[in-house]
């Protein structure tokens, strides 16, 4: 479980402190997708970057599992706005960054060659990310950020920049990911039909700093033809109040 406790996150801006985060509380169940959404600004990559433990300038506790984060002990991937590629790694090499190499074969890594095919980049491993449309390098995030096996899964709002068919293809390309291994995963989004299609668990953020205003369960978890549902609509229409209140 991951335990947040009074998460407080300051930046220091030109004139002022900018309060991201204030007092923020919530714990994380191990197994769970948790989406979380809420106003732009109101510090949910902020809460992020404490989680991967690339901000350590916080007050509060954060501990996974009664542990202090470390991400030389947690295996924890991290997909991000940008994707965060590196520009001078191909496919293969991005993929594969936090995959710790057994007897120097990489290739026969049964599972990284099922995420590279499933994610439809295996025939792409030796382009470089400019050489890819924003989809395919969103892929190859979500590829490296799978196949490193991971314990937590971070991913900050990573379909924004996808047109809405691919969106949905990637929506549903990450589920079959997750079923294989149901690692626990907060994924930052802006959408409530995206919270809705993928969070086992919704949590809505109020305005900055952010708040937890509500942890849902959400009943429309893996139903089928979720968005043409009786529950679709009235989730929809609940999630659509408490955001606007916020
Ligand atoms: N490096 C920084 N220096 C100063 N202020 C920052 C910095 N990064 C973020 N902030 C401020 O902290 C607050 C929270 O930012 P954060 O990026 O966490 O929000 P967010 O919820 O992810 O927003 P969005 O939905 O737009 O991505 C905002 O007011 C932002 O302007
Ligand atoms: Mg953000």
């Amino acid at each position: 479980m991951i335990a947040i406790k009074d998460l407080s996150v300051k930046y220091r801006g030109k004139e002022e402190e900018i309060l991201a985060l204030d007092k923020f509380s919530i714990n994380i169940c191990k197994g769970d997708i948790y989406t979380f959404i809420g106003p732009s600004g109101c510090g949910k990559s902020t809460l992020l970057h404490v989680l991967s433990g690339i901000m350590k300038d916080y007050s509060g506790s954060v501990s996974i599992d009664g542990q202090a984060i470390n991400p030389k002990t947690q295996r924890i991937g991290l997909i991000l706005q940008n994707y965060g590629l590196l520009p001078w790694k191909n496919v293969y090499q991005n993929t594969m960054l936090g995959v710790k190499i057994k007897n120097g074969n990489e290739l026969s890594d049964d599972y990284s060659k099922y995420i590279l095919k499933n994610l439809a980049i295996d025939n792409l491993l030796d382009r470089y990310p400019k050489e890819l449309s924003g989809g395919q390098q969103q892929r190859v995030a979500i590829a490296r950020a799978f196949a490193m096996k991971p314990d937590l899964l971070l991913m900050d709002e990573p379909f924004s920049a996808l047109d809405a068919i691919t969106r949905e293809e990637m929506q549903e390309l990450f589920l079959n990911i997750w079923k294989h291994n149901s690692v626990t995963t907060v994924f930052i989004t802006h959408s409530v039909d995206e919270a809705l299609y993928l969070g086992r668990k919704i949590v809505v953020l109020s305005a900055s700093p952010g708040r937890v205003l509500e942890v849902l369960d959400n009943p429309c978890f893996n139903l089928d033809n979720l968005r043409f549902r009786d529950e679709y609509y009235s989730m929809s229409m609940k999630l659509r109040k408490i955001v606007s209140k916020g």
